[in-house]
Formats: structure tokens, sequence, C-alpha cells
């Protein structure tokens, strides 16, 4: 569909071949090339090129990689790991889950350059629970990977020794939180840890742990392989290299998954790479621009380079990539109120302001679609909010906050519709009992 195509794809270049999730397929387009090559290299060169390459972390945060590794304390005595952020669970986002279930070599061949510009032997993939067949690929590839000797006590003949472990969660959102997932891969409870330490200082086991989202990864193979310019090259903007994966969802034309250069506006993304709206009766009334989280943009807000840097110029965040698109006749309430019931269901509770809010402010929502609200009730949206964010161990606090505080100060008239009609004015209400509050809506 896309009319905006990459000077290259590098993350979807095999997606399209027969059986691209396997090693021959691979192998067959220069894979673990680039591996070879940096198991020759000396760690600070490795981490040097990735510095170079401008390559961010893909997970949300857009925090720059290889000064990510650069952290981890080169004295240490302790054993290192990586950890790979599989968990992908922020509602609308949708792009890792790709890569592991079409090229999962492609992560194994960046986990493993991660894990020797660290000097780590050992690494995790922390997969989401309900990633059936990304998980099945990953396992399978990893497989493929000892039985070639790409894994193993001897990776490709350098000496090397390497183990990477696939790990499954159990199907919490917040164990996609670094310091929760590192909870997890322990045994324990995912719950956020105090920061700092920092998971480069102090991760895994107590011991200096890179924790890397799946995209991330899975460009460190070519990075490696062309040189620090080539994936500059691909990208439109100076802040930061490469190609991107942007997931795009909601009511285009065309939604997916679509690989395209960096530095494109949103609304080159939504009109020219995902069709644009699915209903030229319904023009777009909002951009949800990166996961759930994110704060809303208005139509007039997303010619904006589609960016780390760029969004938040216009008081919102790029995210994970993967814009949730909006059409006109969508009832605002109610998409908060769905986004709501999923941070209050998902919250591990550890915080009161986020364990409390976040329920608080589903139940006030319930109330305001259903007509039975007040005016007060609206003013205790931004009440609530505003005193989740900043209070919280972990940024799940901001990603509960931003949406009810965005949506209220864009569409503050539509939430006193609600109230003023006595009913949805978009028509009637969902009818669904729930069980975690107890309210019916
Ligand atoms: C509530 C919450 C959920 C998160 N979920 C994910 C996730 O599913 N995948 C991910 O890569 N990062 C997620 N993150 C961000 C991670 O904490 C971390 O910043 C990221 O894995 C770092 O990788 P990167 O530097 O490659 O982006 C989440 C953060 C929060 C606060």
């Amino acid at each position: 569909m896309t009319n905006v195509q990459p000077a290259e794809r590098v993350f979807s270049k095999n997606w399209d071949k027969p059986n691209s999730h396997t090693i021959d397929v691979f192998k067959s387009t220069g894979g673990y090339e680039a591996l070879k090559k940096a198991l020759a290299m000396e760690p600070a060169d490795i981490i040097q090129i990735v510095i170079d390459a401008k390559l961010r972390g893909r997970g949300g945060a857009g925090f720059p990689a290889g000064r990510k590794w650069s952290f981890v304390p080169k004295d240490s005595e302790k054993p290192r790991y990586v950890a790979v952020n599989a968990d992908e669970s922020e509602p609308g986002t949708f792009k890792d889950r790709y890569i592991m279930e079409r090229d999962p070599h492609q992560l194994i061949e960046g986990t493993a350059i991660a894990c020797k510009a660290i000097n780590a032997h050992t690494a995790y993939i922390y997969v989401r629970g309900e990633f059936g067949l990304a998980a099945t690929r990953m396992q399978a590839a990893l497989d493929e990977a000892y039985e070639n000797g790409v894994l193993g006590k001897d990776v490709l003949g350098s000496g090397y020794p390497l183990d990477i472990y696939l790990h499954r969660g159990a199907g919490a959102y917040i164990c996609g939180e670094e310091t929760a997932l590192l909870e997890s891969l322990e045994g324990k409870k995912g719950q956020p840890r105090l920061k700092p330490p920092f998971p480069a200082v102090e991760g895994a086991f107590a011991c200096p742990t890179v924790v890397n989202n799946v995209e991330t990864l899975a460009a460190v193979g070519p990075i490696l392989a062309k040189g620090a310019d080539w994936w500059k090259s691909l990208s439109y903007t100076e802040a930061e290299g490469g190609t991107k994966l942007v997931g795009v969802s909601g009511h285009v034309a065309c939604p997916g998954v679509f690989e395209v250069p960096g530095g494109l506006t949103l609304k080159q993304v939504i009109y020219d790479v995902a069709g644009g709206m699915r209903n030229p009766d319904r023009p777009l009334k909002a951009v949800i621009p990166g996961g759930a989280s994110c704060p809303i943009l208005l139509p007039h807000e997303i010619d904006v380079g589609y960016d780390f840097d760029a969004m938040k110029t216009v008081g919102s965040l790029m995210g994970t990539g993967c814009p949730t698109v909006i059409e006109e006749g969508t009832c605002i309430v109610r998409l908060l109120k769905r986004v709501e019931r999923f941070y209050a269901h998902e919250s591990c509770g550890q915080c009161t302001p986020c364990r409390e809010g976040g329920d608080w402010l589903f139940k006030i929502l319930t109330r305001i679609e259903a007509g039975q609200a007040t005016d007060a009730d609206v003013d205790r949206i931004e009440s609530i909010a505003s005193k989740i964010e900043g209070h919280t161990i972990c940024a799940f606090g901001e990603a509960l906050s931003w949406p009810a505080r965005s949506y209220l100060k864009k569409f503050r008239d539509e939430f006193i519709e609600h109230v003023r009609l006595g009913r949805c004015p978009y028509g009637p209400i969902e009818v669904r009992s729930v069980a975690m509050s107890g309210v019916v809506a």
C-alpha cells in the first residue's frame, strides 16, 4: 500500500520470502556475517559504531542504544546479561511480533552482537505470554542457531561462549517495564524496581544487564555489516538513524506494519503509508501516536516529524512507533474509558496512586459515558490524573494519566455533552459487566 519506500528495507527485507523465519533464508541474505565480524572486534569498537549510527531504543523512550551499552561497568567481575524486551503489550503496538514471527534470526544476531559488546555470555528473550507463534518461531530459531554453531560453547568457531534462552511471560503488561521484566525473569512477582540503580549497573540477578527492545536489537546486525553512515543515510532526520517499523491501526484504509525511512511526518505515515482514512465520509478526528499511553493529537497537530524529538514539540511522543487513527463519529469518552479499563486492570498494585487512581478514573468514565455523571466528575479526571503522574515508581503512572489529561484537554466539550444530555451522544453504550470493579457499563 505504501507510497513511501525506504532506500533499503532492513527489518522486513526477508518477510515476503517463503520460510523467512528459517536460518537458511537468513543466511542467504548475509545473515550472521555481522556477528562473525563483531566476534573479531573489540567491545568498545562495536559500541562506538552503534553510537555513531544514532540508533535509538525502539521500546518507547528513544534512549541511544550504544550509550546504554557503554554504561555497563567495564571493571565489574560479575557476569553480565542482555535481556531482550519482547513483551510488546501496549495497546495499539504490534511491530516486534512481526520481527519474531518473520525473521527471528535477525533478533538473535543483534542480541549476540550486543552480548559481545558488553562481554555477556548469557541473554534472555522475554516474550509476551500471549505471543504463541512468535514464541514458537523464536524457540525454533534458537534451536537452529545452536545446531549451526551460532550459539553454544564456541560461537562460529571464535571460542566465544554464548547462550540465549527464551522466557515466556504470563500475560502482564507491566512486565514490559524493564525492571519488572527483570523481577519476573528472576521468578518473582513482576513489579518495577526503584531506579537507580539502573539495570546496566544492577539488573538481572543484581548483575549488569542491558535491556533492549526487539526492534532496537534487530537493527544491530545490519549496522555492524554496513556501517554507521549507511544506517544514518536511511533516515530523513539528523537526530536518529535508520528505517523504522510503524504499525498503523484504527480507521485507516490499510492498517498494518510498514518499514519507512526515519523522519517521515505522522501525516505521511497515516496518509501516504497507510492509505489515509478508510471512510471518506468520516474525516480524521484524532490520533494516538505511539501506543495507548501517548497523549492524543488533533488533526492539525500531525504534520510533524514522526520521531522521538519532533513529537515532543506537539506535546506527545512517538512511543513505540505505532499510531492508532480515529475517525469522526468515535466517542472519545468511550475510547478513554476503554484505555483506562486496560490500565486499571494492568496496574501491578505497588503504588497507591496508580492502583487506586486507575480504577477511580475507569469508574468515573463509566458514569460519564452512561450519562450519570456531573460536571464535578469531569473535573475529577484532571484532579486524579495529575496526582498519579510523577508519583509512582515506574512510568506506568504516566501511561495511565497522559491519556486522561490529554483527551480531557482536547475534547472537554464532549465530556460535558455527555453530562448535559444524560446519555452518550454517539449511541448506545457498551453493555458489559466489569467483574473487576463491580460496575456494569
Ligand atoms: C509500563 C511499561 C511498559 C513497557 N513495555 C515495554 C515493552 O513491551 N517493550 C519494550 O521494548 N519496552 C517497554 N517499555 C520500556 C522499557 O521499560 C525499556 O525502556 C525498553 O525496553 C528499553 O529498550 P530500548 O532502549 O531498546 O527502547 C515499557 C515501559 C513501561 C513503563
